[in-house]
């Protein structure tokens, strides 16, 4: 027992025991099979990143973002496993938050619940405002106009009016500037005035947010089957989508591959990462599972490969049907068949869009209150956050305020600091899971009983030889960020990653760590290094407000802190 109560963990066997629960009130029914949680899985990783952020990583990147794609699946690839490992360890609602509980101690764990809110609070909101974009083009194409000062956001329609009036005064016309330009100039022109504040909001997005939240508040069985049946149409879709748009690939387009060299490939890690967030919140589901220990590793993992197929062969595709250059759009699918003509797949894929991006977040609202859910039953919140509805037997009171904290904010939010903000808090969740892997078993010792555990392979053997090719790689493909010559201008972030990876590379030697969940924690915290300092310091912010929170709630409710050690330890 860690004497320090910042530090101190909870006993797995306490946390198992906690969730069994003698207390009828928090006991979950268990009803989801692999393929649920697969298709789960799929539901959560397949929307706005693909549907969407794609567009920009692939107009700075050129076609060998579908290499991003593969890069970035292999660091989730890695975290999966690490979230594996503790699934099965832990088969308890929370995710990296109950992990980390067990094994970083109280503080850590509260920093990963606070900042799994970026995961799924704020990501849903960036999701529901892609929402709204295509929703809106969609029921255009239908012949209803929803006006502008409706559907766009405030910041967006400041900032694009102000660019609008430039290029007219420059002596451009409204028909010339581009369809982004346009709507949110109407949007600041047509909308009502209170004095000299506009009322601008994305109502559409707000819609969405209470309808999906309504059907997770009347529980999982539910919001089950409509999310198998979506994700068995948005995955059509996209193999549509890849059918028929291979047929206009001109392989022309592939080349240059990568225009702008392997920085500007990386400039797209925000976006790409993005597509592939949600694998981690099938370990949320982990008390409705018929076979936790079973099903949680397998299907993380099947979600992985087969969105992974999916993105690299589309990314490949659209880059193949156009320019690079052409693809900073909003909905670059949709766009690709558009410049080839092929106007009726346009609204298909829109509508593909809107349904991909409602399942999305379907998991998302599914998953926030069942982490706040755990973080009350430790008593880091207060105690409404772990009651059951008695009819539903869903937490009810959390699914509240996650639908109120992600509404409200989509009203008003811009895209891209949301979408950036959403994936620098999951990189660290990610960094944070492989890390607990190696304080929890980090030679591999644990064999688990008939669970997963990450196969064993000595950093002392292994881990210089992977160091050598990634600088070979790195250096044949002269991505100055670095070369020596270059390291002056190097940002404090990626000196972060510089001097973790030695530290983390002499220790993983010295002792002789199992090398999977290193790599996870470096190749992770890499990709956060390259988000860049604002996306940081906005992220340490919100970091700090949860301290403040934590230090003036949690640390006095804590039940664990509250316990006394004899009890714990019996307990255990
Ligand atoms: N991966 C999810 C999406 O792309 C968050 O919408």
């Amino acid at each position: 027992m860690d004497r320090n109560p910042l530090f101190r963990k909870k006993p797995i066997a306490l946390i198992m025991k906690d969730a069994a629960g003698g207390e009828k009130e928090t006991h979950m029914r268990r009803n989801l099979s692999v393929a649920d949680l697969t298709a789960f899985g799929i539901a959560a990783i397949v929307g706005a990143g693909i549907f969407s952020t794609i567009g920009t990583a692939a107009s700075q990147g050129g076609p060998a973002v579908s290499l991003l794609f593969v890069f970035t699946a292999l660091a989730c690839g890695f975290s999966a496993m690490a979230y594996a490992e503790f699934a099965s360890s832990i088969p308890i609602s929370g995710s990296a938050y109950t992990y980390a509980y067990a094994s970083f101690g109280e503080l850590v764990a509260w920093i990963i619940g606070w900042d799994l809110i970026m995961e799924y609070a704020v990501g849903n909101i960036a999701v529901a405002i892609s929402w709204s974009g295509y929703f809106t083009g969609l029921v255009r194409g239908l012949g209803i106009h929803i006006p502008e000062f409706l559907s766009v956001d405030y910041l967006s329609a400041m900032r694009g009016h102000a660019e609008a009036v430039k290029a007219l005064a420059g002596g451009q016309t409204l028909d010339q500037l581009s369809f982004h330009l346009q709507e949110t100039y109407l949007a600041w022109m047509h909308a009502p005035q209170i004095g000299d504040f506009r009322l601008i909001a994305d109502i559409p997005a707000l819609g969405i947010v209470l309808f999906i939240s309504y059907m997770v508040y009347r529980g999982i069985r539910e919001a089950k089957i409509t999310s198998n049946l979506l994700v068995l149409l948005k995955l059509l879709i996209l193999m549509v989508v890849i059918g028929v748009g291979s047929f206009y690939v001109k392989p022309d387009n592939w080349s240059p591959f990568a225009p702008n060299g392997v920085g500007g490939v990386l400039k797209g890690i925000a976006g790409v990462f993005f597509a592939y967030i949600g694998f981690d919140a099938i370990s949320t589901t982990a008390e409705e599972c018929k076979n936790p220990r079973r099903d949680l590793p397998r299907s993380m993992i099947y979600a992985l490969v087969i969105t992974t197929v999916l993105y690299v062969t589309l990314s490949l595709v659209i880059t193949g049907m156009v320019s690079y250059k052409n693809l900073a759009v909003s909905d670059p699918l949709a766009y690709v068949f558009h410049k080839n003509h092929l106007e009726a797949l346009s609204g298909i894929i829109a509508l593909g869009a809107v349904i991909a991006m409602g399942s999305v977040m379907l998991v998302f609202q599914v998953g926030q209150p069942r982490i706040w859910m755990s973080m009350s039953r430790d008593g880091l919140l207060p105690p409404r956050f772990s009651k059951l509805h008695k009819r539903f037997r869903t937490p009810g009171f959390a699914t509240i305020v996650a639908a109120t904290i992600v509404a409200v904010p989509a009203l008003f939010m811009n895209l891209t600091e949301v979408t950036d903000l959403t994936s620098i808090g999951t990189l660290f969740a990610f960094v944070l899971v492989s890390g607990g892997i190696l304080i929890m078993n980090p030679r591999g010792k644990d064999k688990g009983q008939g669970g997963f555990r990450i196969p064993y392979f000595n950093s002392r053997w292994f881990l210089l030889p992977v160091w050598a090719l990634v600088l070979v790689v790195m250096f044949v493909s002269e991505h100055i960020a670095f070369s020596f010559a270059s390291l002056a201008e190097v940002e404090w972030p990626v000196w972060i990653f510089i001097v973790v990876a030695v530290v983390l590379t002499i220790a993983a030697i010295v002792r002789q760590w199992s090398i999977i969940p290193v790599i996870g924690l470096l190749i992770n915290l890499f990709l956060m290094s390259e988000l860049g300092v604002t996306n940081w310091l906005r992220f340490v912010i919100w970091l700090v407000i949860g301290l403040v929170l934590y230090f003036s709630y949690g640390t006095k409710k804590s039940r664990l802190r509250n316990m006394d050690i004899q009890e714990t330890v019996k307990e255990s």
